[in-house]
């Protein structure tokens, strides 16, 4: 087990070494959490020391602020409905590179972002790669159909809990103003499957299985791992 400044090193060098993707022109999709934080950083030391100029569409209020923070010139999907590339964090990514994502709430705008691009870029350190998914999937819900959305998890095989508030009581209301249940599926040997039968759940916004992923920046202890998709 890493030690909590360790973790946040390997963050910092997957996030970092991210940044180098993005190009003058580009459309950049900016992903929401600790790890792509710092490609969001990076990319704006970026526009101060070349001049890099793009355009970031933003997946939450946390990476809205922190481009705007960081001098990132932003814009929406419906001015550039096709973005050049995505970059974000995971909360679990597999060999197959199926991914978990949600941590923050954000996965619904996050996976609209991530499938508008030509290419989705994920940035992860090496405790979030596993042969197989395990994480709780994140699964936004309609606060209207809550108890069905749960009854069809549990009907699925899976043990949902609605996220609580911190430092509010209640449930974590999402940017979309919705609920969010973390569901435990023990071992998920067939996310697509899954995926697909939550996608059928009437009320269930988005769960937060991505299968679209292109390369993962992964930072290991040795350094930097890219690992591409395989054609
Ligand atoms: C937000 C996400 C995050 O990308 C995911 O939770 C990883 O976060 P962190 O980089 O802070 O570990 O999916 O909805």
């Amino acid at each position: 087990m890493k030690d909590a400044s360790a973790n946040q090193t390997a963050k910092k060098a997957a996030g970092e070494a991210a940044a180098d993707l993005v190009k003058s022109g580009m459309v950049v999709g900016l992903g929401t959490g600790s790890t792509v934080a710092w490609t969001i950083k990076r990319l704006g030391e970026r526009i101060r020391e070349e001049g890099l100029e793009f355009l970031g569409i933003p997946t939450s209020f946390q990476a809205e602020s922190l481009a705007i923070e960081c001098g990132i010139r932003l814009s929406t999907l419906s001015q550039h409905p096709v973005l050049d590339l995505a970059i974000d964090g995971a909360d679990q990514v597999d060999e197959r590179l199926y991914v978990i994502k949600g941590g923050g709430a954000a996965h619904t705008r996050e996976k609209v972002v991530a499938c508008s691009a030509r290419q989705f870029v994920i940035v992860a350190d090496e405790s979030k790669y596993v042969k197989h998914l395990t994480h709780p999937v994140p699964v936004e819900a309609l606060p209207f159909a809550l108890r069905l959305v749960e009854k069809k998890l549990l009907e699925l095989g899976g043990r949902p809990v609605l996220r609580l508030g911190k430092m509010k009581d209640g449930p974590v209301i999402t940017d979309n103003g919705n609920f969010v249940l973390d569901v435990d599926f023990g071992s998920i040997e067939e996310p697509v499957e899954l995926g697909a039968r939550m996608s059928r759940i009437p009320g269930l916004v988005e769960h937060g299985i991505f299968e679209n992923l292109d390369e993962l920046f992964l930072a290991r202890e040795s350094g930097l791992e890219r690992i591409r998709r395989e054609e």
